[in-house]
């Protein structure tokens, strides 16, 4: 057993539960500070980045060697690479717009990879204080807790988590919308849009969704929940149905 990974998880969850504590302390204050990136609904504020940065200079100052790609350095034009090194993969606030709006799915995701595959995961929920890990090998848990995904194999049996896509265009994002309700809606029990992938991955490791799909996601959004997943016995799949390789292009 690596003891190594112990003591990263150790050190990532003491940085985590700080970043959790921003987030509660912020949640439903006013925001002042929202910008946007990529289109008109897409957002950053100052807490993301405040994050990112306590995140990244706290491993850093424990593990020099290590790297990093975080959604918000990369967003502001740095250009990480991705290599065999330990290699840090932070959303420091998955579903900032819930976090704008106040809408308490809102997580901090940290996975970590080395040897370009993922060893370590975290997603952190603040609000309601669950704290999702696992080490590759070694199972997944909730606050402590070992947790297993669903038995159900059918999708009719299915509750199914999405994410509609949250396109600058009203065209883009209603093809989105009506393209998952007439694909999946039929086929169903029902379908959940927690509004962070981070959270989406989480409640299938936990067995509350039986499956989530989403298209066009970034590798930060999905490398802790990925290890979660695949250690509470599910499985992670990319579009053409083979097994999920962390890639960072
Ligand atoms: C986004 C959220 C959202 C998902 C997007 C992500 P962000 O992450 O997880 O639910 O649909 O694909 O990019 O921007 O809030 O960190």
């Amino acid at each position: 057993m690596d003891s190594s990974l112990d003591n990263f998880m150790c050190v990532a969850l003491k940085l985590t539960e700080e970043a959790g504590k921003i987030i509660r302390e912020r949640i439903w204050e006013v925001k002042q500070d929202v910008q946007t990136k990529s289109h008109i609904h897409d957002f950053v504020t100052k807490t993301d980045q405040e994050i990112e940065k306590l995140l990244i200079t706290g491993l850093n100052s424990k593990f020099p060697s290590h790297k990093f790609i975080g959604e918000e350095t990369t967003s502001a034009g740095v250009k990480p690479e991705f290599t065999d090194d330990p290699t840090w993969i932070i959303d420091p606030v998955d579903g900032t717009l819930n976090f704008v709006h106040g809408y308490p799915n809102v997580c901090v995701s940290i996975g970590l990879t080395i040897n370009k595959e993922i060893v370590l995961g975290i997603i952190f929920v603040p609000i309601s204080f669950m704290m999702f890990t696992a080490i590759k090998g070694r199972g997944a848990f909730l606050n402590g807790k070992p947790i297993h995904v669903s038995k159900v194999s059918d999708l009719k049996d299915a509750l199914l988590s999405v994410e509609f896509s949250g396109a600058a265009t009203y065209k883009e994002r209603l093809s989105s919308h009506v393209t998952h309700l007439q694909t999946f809606l039929s086929q169903v029990h029902g379908m959940r849009s927690g509004g962070s992938a981070a959270f989406n991955l989480a409640m299938v490791a936990l067995g509350g969704a039986d499956c989530y799909f989403e298209a066009g996601i970034h590798i930060w959004d999905i490398a802790a929940g990925a290890i979660i997943i695949e250690e509470a016995g599910g499985v992670v799949l990319d579009p053409s149905g083979t097994a999920l390789i962390p890639t960072y292009v």
